[in-house]
C-alpha cells in the first residue's frame, strides 16, 4: 500500500497491519498426544493445529498421534475431530478439502497409558512413522490427561526412550496441562517426578490464558506506553477488580472433573493469579522467559490476604442452586450430571488479597470467578482514586462530602458535580479491548459531570481475527519458546497461597451450600470484600 494510502487508512481508524513474516516451525516434528479422545483435543487442540497448518506455520513435514484407549482407525478419528470442530464453529465448509490434506498428517494409536508395555508399542509406531516420513526425531509430547498421570506417563516414555533428558537435537519437549498438582505437596512432588526424568526446559506448563491475545497485551500496554504504568500504584490506584465470569454450569461429562475441582484449583490458582502477576510485575529486564518468569514469581511470593488483620474474611465461596440461564431454567449444581448430590465444591470464588510490595502495598486486589453466573466476561479493573483536591464534590444537605451514597431522597442535587473516580478497564473477552472512563463536563451552563469513556475495541481497530490461544501456545511449544508458559517456581508459589485456603475448608463446617441462584452475580456476602473500596463489584450488562 503506498504511504498516502496507508495514512489516510489510519486517518479512518482502519490500518492492515502488514502481515508480519509467519514465524514458521524451522524443523520437521511428531506431536504425540495422550487424551485423544478427550474434549480439549477435539475443541481446541486439533482445531489450533489445523489453523496453524492453514496459516502456514508448519513449513516442514509433521504428523500428530492422538493416543487414545479406544477403538478406532484413523479415518474415524480424523472424522471425529472434523465434526468436533464444525461443531464448534471452527472449521466450516469451505474448509473441508483443505481439512482433508491436512488430516492425512493425523494418526491415531490404540494404546492404555496406564500398561507399561504398551509404550513400546508406541515407541515402535512412532519410530516407524518418523522414518517413513523423513521427520528426524523431534518429539512434543501433550498430556491433555488427569495431573495424576503426568509423572506415570513421562516415567514410561523414559523408560522405551522416548524422552530423552539431555538430547537437544533432536529435541524432547513435554506439555501439561493445568492443573498442576492439586495443592503445595502434590505438585512439588510432581515436580521431582518430572524433573528426574526432564529439564526444566523441555516441560511446558499450559495456562491458556497466558496465550490469550489480549492477555499478552498487557505487558505491550504497560511497558510500550510511558503514560499508563507510572500511575499502576498505590498513590493513584484504590483498588483492582479482576472478574473471570461464565454463564455455562458442567456441559456434558464436564462435573466429573469439576466436582473433584472446585473453582480455586481450576481457574484462581492458574488462570486469575497469573492476570494478577501480569497487572502487579514490576517491568522485567528483558521480555525473555527467564525475566518475564522472575518478575511474576516476585509477585506471587508477595501475596497476602487482605482481609481482616487474623487473615479471616478475605475468602468467599458459593456454589450455584436452581435458576434461569439465558431466559431457561436451570438446574443447580448438585443436580448436574456426574456431580455428587451432596457436594461441597465452590463453584463460586471472591478474594480480597494484596501484593505487599513498594509499588502495591495497601491495594486491594479483589478477584471473583464463577460458573452459572449471568453473563460471560473476563475483565480487570484498576480503579483509580477520588481526584485529591476535592473541587468537584458537593456538600449534602447535612454538609457532609457527598459520595453518592447521600440518601437525601428524590430532591438531592449533592451528586450534581460530582466526579465519579476513572476506571482503566483491560476486557479480556468477549468484546476484547481496552476502555478508561473518566468524568467530564457536561455540555451546558451548569458544571454537571458526567462519566464517559475511551474505548479501544480490537475488532475495530485491526481487521484480523485474533488466534485462538492454543494456537499461539502450541506454536511456541513447537518452536521451543517458554515465555507464555509457568515456570515450576510459579506453579509452587501460587499453590503456595492458595493452599491454606483449602486447609482452612477442611477444618471448617460444610458450608451451607446451594448459596446464590444460577444465572446471578453470585453469592451476596462476596459484596463484604469491597469495605473500604470506593466502588461495588463491577457491574456487565
Ligand atoms: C479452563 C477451566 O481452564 O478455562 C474451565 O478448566 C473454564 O473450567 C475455562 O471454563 C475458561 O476458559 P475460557 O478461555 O473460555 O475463558
Amino acid at each position: 500500500m503506498p504511504a498516502s494510502e496507508i495514512i489516510q487508512a489510519k486517518a479512518a481508524g482502519h490500518v492492515d497491519t502488514p502481515a508480519p513474516t509467519p514465524v514458521q516451525v524451522a524443523e520437521p516434528f511428531a506431536l504425540i498426544i495422550f487424551g485423544a479422545t478427550g474434549a480439549l483435543t477435539h475443541s481446541k487442540l486439533l482445531p489450533a493445529l489445523f489453523s496453524l497448518w492453514q496459516g502456514n506455520f508448519f513449513g516442514t513435514p509433521f504428523i500428530i498421534v492422538g493416543v487414545g484407549r479406544r477403538d478406532k482407525t484413523d479415518n474415524q478419528f480424523r472424522d471425529e475431530l472434523r465434526d468436533a470442530a464444525e461443531t464448534h464453529d471452527r472449521i466450516h465448509a469451505s474448509d473441508r478439502n483443505a481439512w482433508e490434506s491436512f488430516a492425512e498428517n493425523v494418526i491415531y494409536h490404540r494404546s492404555d497409558f496406564t500398561v507399561a508395555e504398551s509404550y513400546s508399542t508406541l515407541a515402535e509406531r512412532l519410530q516407524g512413522l518418523e522414518k517413513e516420513r523423513g521427520l528426524g526425531g523431534n518429539r512434543l509430547f501433550y498430556l491433555a490427561t488427569d495431573s495424576d498421570q503426568f509423572a506415570r506417563i513421562i516415567k514410561e516414555l523414559a523408560a522405551v526412550g522416548l524422552v530423552q533428558r539431555e538430547a537437544t537435537q533432536p529435541w524432547t519437549r513435554v506439555v501439561v496441562e493445568k492443573p498442576f498438582g492439586k495443592d503445595v505437596t502434590s505438585a512439588r512432588t510432581l515436580d521431582e517426578d518430572i524433573l528426574r526424568v526432564l529439564h526444566e526446559e523441555q516441560i511446558f506448563r499450559i495456562d491458556h490464558y497466558l496465550g490469550k491475545e489480549t492477555v499478552q497485551n498487557l505487558l505491550s500496554f504497560r511497558f510500550g506506553n510511558a503514560i499508563f504504568d507510572p500511575l499502576f500504584n498505590s498513590r493513584y490506584v484504590d483498588h483492582v477488580q479482576i472478574t473471570m465470569a461464565e454463564v455455562d454450569g458442567m456441559e456434558g461429562r464436564r462435573g466429573a472433573y469439576y466436582d473433584g475441582a472446585g473453582a480455586l484449583r481450576d481457574v484462581v490458582q492458574n488462570h486469575l493469579l497469573q492476570l494478577l502477576a501480569l497487572v502487579a510485575m514490576e517491568p522485567p529486564a528483558s521480555l525473555g522467559a527467564k525475566d518475564v518468569h522472575d518478575e511474576k514469581v516476585r509477585v506471587l511470593r508477595q501475596l497476602v490476604p487482605g482481609g481482616g488483620k487474623d487473615g479471616s474474611g478475605w475468602v468467599v465461596r458459593g456454589q450455584y442452586g436452581t435458576g434461569t440461564r439465558e431466559g431457561r431454567p436451570a438446574r443447580a449444581y448438585r443436580e448436574e450430571e456426574a456431580v455428587a448430590t451432596n457436594s461441597t465444591t465452590e463453584t463460586y470464588l471472591a478474594l480480597r488479597l494484596g501484593v505487599d510490595t513498594p509499588r502495591w502495598a495497601g491495594v486491594p486486589f479483589l478477584l471473583r470467578t464463577g460458573k452459572g453466573l449471568a453473563r460471560r466476561v473476563t475483565e480487570i479493573a484498576i480503579e483509580f482514586k477520588q481526584a485529591p483536591l476535592r473541587l468537584f464534590t458537593a456538600a449534602t444537605q447535612n454538609g457532609d462530602l457527598c459520595d453518592r451514597t447521600c440518601n437525601c431522597g428524590a430532591d438531592c442535587r449533592c451528586g450534581i458535580a460530582y466526579a465519579e473516580p476513572s476506571v482503566l478497564a483491560f476486557r479480556i473477552q468477549p468484546d476484547e479491548g481496552i476502555s478508561l472512563s473518566f468524568s467530564a463536563k457536561q455540555p451546558g451552563m451548569q458544571l454537571v459531570l458526567q462519566p464517559v469513556r475511551m474505548d479501544f475495541l480490537y475488532g475495530q481497530s485491526f481487521k484480523q481475527a485474533l488466534p485462538e490461544a492454543y494456537e499461539r501456545l502450541l506454536l511456541d511449544a513447537l518452536r521451543g519458546d517458554l515465555t507464555l508458559f509457568m515456570r515450576s517456581d510459579e506453579v509452587t508459589t501460587a499453590w503456595e497461597f492458595v493452599t491454606p485456603i483449602l486447609e482452612a475448608w477442611e477444618r471448617q463446617p460444610a458450608p451451607n451450600f446451594p448459596n446464590y441462584a444460577a444465572g446471578s452475580w453470585g453469592p451476596v456476602e462476596a459484596d463484604r470484600l469491597l469495605s473500604g473500596c470506593q466502588r461495588e463489584w463491577r457491574q456487565f450488562q
